[in-house]
């Protein structure tokens, strides 16, 4: 049993191909950061006609990868949303002629659903690990920041961001102090050569809401940034060094405090952390050791499959058709809101 993926919901285009166990067979991600650059983000239409050409050497690269011919293939999956769908549009329609061709069945899936599985994946060549039955999921991204609950029940939405996501946040706060696009790993390599002085407040809400807030988070960056001038990376002085480490300090605390709260009254005992801004080392540092002392089994993803890839597609895709969920296969169609809570 083998499965092709393909995921094309952003600026990455991605295809990957697993076996039954959950081994990567390949992964080849075509990363459009250059054709955006220019415009500090991503344009949807630049991105849609990026992946009509990335696509097709792409699938021929993971097939040679992997060592499979097509005809090998026993189904494939494709990200139906949330996304730009003009961008879904093109990976989807290119898995339903492919599992058409072929004759396999197709299995559309969601990419946050996606994020959330990935971090049961190896990338060393081993096999998945096993799918806790129930678990809290925390994805971080620069189009999500959402904690769900899965369990025998289904998927429930445990908190979201009410404005900005963390990854946002990264990449504002990056842009405003000249720090290019995307902006989260130039904060987290800054971040690096500073220390954390001055605590930015974490932002509370009235009615003691679980939801995350990162948008006060900029505008009292702006102030502070006011203080230093805009440089390079390399000549940024160490005022910003600091500043971006105190930024740091700020979401991933936010993230705790959300998670802490949760904690005290859900109980959950794995968390599974996924999504771009799981790459950042702070994160992979702090969140596994509140985890620890409190007992709770924090899998960060594999830092390969933090950003968009293929493989977790792979992975979902595999999970729903052992189940028999295929949702609404070949019919699927290209969504950019697609709230993970309404998937069985
Ligand atoms: O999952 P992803 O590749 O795309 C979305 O679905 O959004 O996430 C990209 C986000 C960007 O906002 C980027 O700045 C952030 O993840 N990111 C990071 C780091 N690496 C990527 N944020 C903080 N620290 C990092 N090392
Ligand atoms: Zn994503």
């Amino acid at each position: 049993m083998i499965i092709l993926a393909l995921e094309t919901s952003c600026d990455e285009t991605a295809v990957a191909l697993m076996d039954a166990a959950g081994h990567v067979l390949s992964s080849r991600i075509a990363s459009q950061e250059d054709a955006h650059r220019l415009f500090g983000g991503v344009v949807p239409e630049i991105a849609a006609r990026a992946h009509l050409e990335n696509l097709p050497p792409l699938l021929d690269a993971a097939l040679r990868d992997a060592g499979v011919k097509l005809a090998d293939v026993s189904a494939v999956a494709a990200t139906a949303g949330p996304g730009l769908v003009g961008a879904l549009l093109v990976g989807l329609s290119e898995g339903k002629g492919l599992a058409l061709g072929l004759g396999v069945p197709f299995v559309p899936v969601n990419h946050i659903e996606g994020h959330a599985l990935s971090p049961f994946l190896s990338v060393d060549g081993e096999a998945a690990s096993a799918v806790p039955e129930s678990f809290a999921a925390l994805v971080v991204s620069g189009g999500h920041t959402h904690v769900f609950a899965f369990s025998g029940r289904g998927i429930e939405r445990l908190a979201r961001t009410r404005d900005d996501a963390a990854g946002e946040a990264f990449d504002k706060v990056a842009k405003m102090a000249g720090l290019g696009y995307p902006g989260g790993p130039a904060v987290d390599r800054l971040a690096r050569r500073g220390a954390a002085r001055r605590p930015f407040a974490v932002a509370q809400f009235k009615d003691r809401s679980l939801d995350f807030s990162f948008s006060g988070l900029k505008t009292a960056v702006r102030e502070r940034l006011g203080e230093l001038g805009r440089t390079p990376e390399e000549d940024a002085p160490q005022g910003l060094c600091d500043l971006m480490a105190d930024v740091e300090e700020a979401i991933v605390a936010q993230l705790l405090d959300r998670l802490a709260r949760l904690h005290d009254t859900r109980r959950f005992g794995v968390l599974s952390v996924s999504g771009g801004v799981a790459a950042n080392t702070l994160v992979r540092e702090r969140i596994p050791a509140w985890g620890r002392s409190r007992g709770v089994d924090v899998r960060v993803a594999p830092r390969a499959l933090t950003g968009d890839n293929a493989v977790m597609i792979a992975f979902a895709g595999q999970r729903r058709l052992a189940a028999g969920r295929l949702g609404e296969g070949l019919g699927a169609v290209a969504r950019s809101r697609w709230p993970l809570e309404t998937l069985a």
